[in-house]
């Protein structure tokens, strides 16, 4: 695991998007996996940036979103397809048909959640995931306890969590309590995971993923299993890292024949 230390939210955002630029530019076909939250806007902001000034091409990209809620009208504001599609897929090139999402709206969630990992081993797996992380450790919407070998699949909120989130609706009572994600084994799959976390708000969830035990009470510690992985943090969410002196000396050292 690479812990790369920033100064601030903006740092994080250009390290973030030379990450997705760099595998874009090598395999313009390449597979993304997308998060939603405010953690990755400053990535998507960045990387828009770059597409309009015809830097780079998202237009042979795949992408895959972690999660949605389920019950939302299809539309609703606070959808995880509406979101992404405002913060992101729908401001670059990509062709908005390879864009998926899980369907919180189908008939029959558990074959939907089914035929999305089918979707995903479809387009030959995930190149480079994207996460956030939440206050409780949760990726996705993997809440605490969540399987760490888990598949795409229903999961209930944390009243944290629907509280977390209930500044992206009119009323907190309309957070939905169950959601479709992605599952922790469907994540560890990805060939690369990029987690970016911002502010003193995610310092113990930072620290307990990255140097706490491995254990479903923390499901972003999932990605110590992980053989690439990439922890991009600004200064006040790596407070709490036991090692910090030790990532910014490994970075500010790191040869250059040291990939990424
Ligand atoms: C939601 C999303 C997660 C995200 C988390 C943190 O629960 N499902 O993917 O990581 O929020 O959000 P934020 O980045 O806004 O703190």
């Amino acid at each position: 695991m690479e812990v790369v230390i920033q100064p601030d939210a903006a740092a994080v955002a250009v390290f973030g998007a030379d990450i997705i630029d760099r595998l874009i530019s090598t395999k313009p076909g390449a597979v993304l996996g997308l998060a939603t939250g405010s953690s990755p806007l400053g990535v998507y902001d960045e990387l828009i940036r770059r597409c309009v000034a015809s830097t780079l091409s998202f237009e042979d990209a795949t992408a895959f979103l972690l999660d949605e809620y389920i019950g939302l009208p299809p539309g609703h504001p606070a959808s995880y397809r509406v979101f992404i599609e405002q913060h992101f897929t729908g401001r670059v090139d990509i062709d908005a048909s390879h864009v998926h999402v899980p369907d919180g709206a189908a008939d029959d969630i558990v074959a939907a959640c089914h035929d999305y990992e089918q979707r995903i081993r479809d387009a030959g797996g995930i190149d480079l995931q994207l996460l956030g992380i939440g206050a409780d450790g949760h990726v996705g919407f993997n809440e605490p306890t969540s399987s760490l070998a888990s598949r795409t699949r229903v999961k209930t909120l944390t009243p944290q969590t629907r509280s977390d989130n209930a500044r992206f609706f009119d009323n907190p009572d309309e957070v939905p309590h169950h959601v479709v994600t992605q599952g922790i084994g469907t994540i560890l799959e990805a060939r690369h995971l990029l987690l970016i976390a911002n502010g003193a708000s995610k310092a113990g969830a930072i620290a307990k993923a990255v140097e706490g035990p491995v254990t479903s009470m923390c499901p972003a510690s999932a990605i110590q299993l992980h053989p690439h992985v990439t922890v991009v943090i600004d200064e006040a969410a790596a407070a709490e890292l036991t090692l910090a002196e030790y990532y910014r000396d490994t970075f500010a050292g790191k040869p250059l024949w040291q990939s990424s």
